[in-house]
């Protein structure tokens, strides 16, 4: 929807449900100065300009919690789907192409149990992503801004620097909220650290990968493979490089798409709102020093 419709539609409204495409900015606040309240529709908020929302007494709320077992569950279909190219050899029964003396070598994955997963930012769905490697007899690596003790013990996850995570990993998932520290957190360097039999997995934004850098080093074998359910920008477009890359699956940003999550999310943004609008404590704020400030005073008395 264009910017300027945004502004028309939202001009007079004080509280705005959102989801992640709909930037919630200086410009927008000022376009829309009845606005007291945001709630995202996702658990990520890099749509959000949160010192701004913090600025004008804007509380803003997002979904944490309720979709991390989806979006793991489809960190492992990704994972799955890359090793045994499981697309890729899907389609050839499609093209008619499975012939007898096909199975001898050509289409040989890689194995996933007894495996190193390596997971990069061991949040919620990071977590769930490692109770399920449990299942594979994976050996799990982490890195993460804090040591997390109880996965550690829970699961067997071990703390690994950046350097040790990309090296050490035969599968590296994705689990960083995009940041302007984490933008191109895997970028030409890192994905030189890899091993060439390495498959990389991002549920998380498109953007904490380079992804040029991503179609140089696999078309150069500098490692194996992808499985992306988001990718930058949004949505992918049919002709994109990556695409030609066989090595290469991208799904368009399902990791919390099923009927019931998708629900559950609906109703605690919804929820956020409400209660917000009531003056009431949302479930999930990210910016709670905004509450009862600023514009949000009205709501908070
Ligand atoms: C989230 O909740 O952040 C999902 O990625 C949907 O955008």
């Amino acid at each position: 929807m264009p910017r300027q419709v945004q502004f028309q539609l939202f001009a007079d409204c004080t509280g705005l449900l959102a989801t992640t495409d709909i930037k919630i900015n200086r410009e927008l606040l000022e376009a829309c100065p009845e606005l007291k309240v945001v709630s995202n529709h996702a658990v990520g908020y890099d749509n959000i300009d949160v010192p701004a929302c913090t600025e004008f007494g804007v509380p803003a709320g997002n979904t944490p919690g309720v979709l991390s077992e989806t979006t793991a569950d489809l960190a492992f279909t990704l994972i799955l789907t890359a090793a045994r190219r499981v697309l890729e050899l899907a389609d050839w029964v499609k093209q008619d192409r499975w012939t007898v003396n096909t199975g001898l070598l050509d289409n040989l994955g890689r194995d996933v149990h007894h495996t190193t997963l390596g997971i990069v930012g061991l949040g919620r769905i990071g977590r769930e992503v490692a109770r399920r490697a449990t299942g594979f007899n994976m050996d799990i690596l982490y890195h993460n801004r804090k040591r997390d003790e109880q996965t550690e013990k829970e699961f067997g996850a071990v703390y690994a620097t950046r350097d040790e995570i990309l090296s050490r990993s035969d599968i590296l998932s994705l689990h960083l909220p995009l940041s302007a520290e984490t933008k191109h957190f895997i970028g030409a360097k890192e994905l030189l650290m890899m091993k060439p039999s390495a498959l990389l997995i991002n549920t998380s934004r498109g953007q904490i990968v380079d992804q040029a850098a991503l179609y140089n080093a696999i078309k150069n074998g500098a490692i194996a493979g992808a499985g992306l359910d988001v990718t930058d920008p949004e949505p992918m477009r049919g002709d994109d490089p990556l695409l030609t890359l066989p090595q290469v699956t991208v799904l368009p940003h399902i990791g919390s798409a099923t009927v019931t999550t998708r629900i559950k999310m609906a109703e605690m943004a919804s929820r956020n709102l409400i209660r917000a609008l009531n003056g009431q404590p949302m479930l999930s704020c990210i910016n709670p020093e905004s509450i009862g400030n600023g514009r949000s005073a009205a709501l908070y008395k």
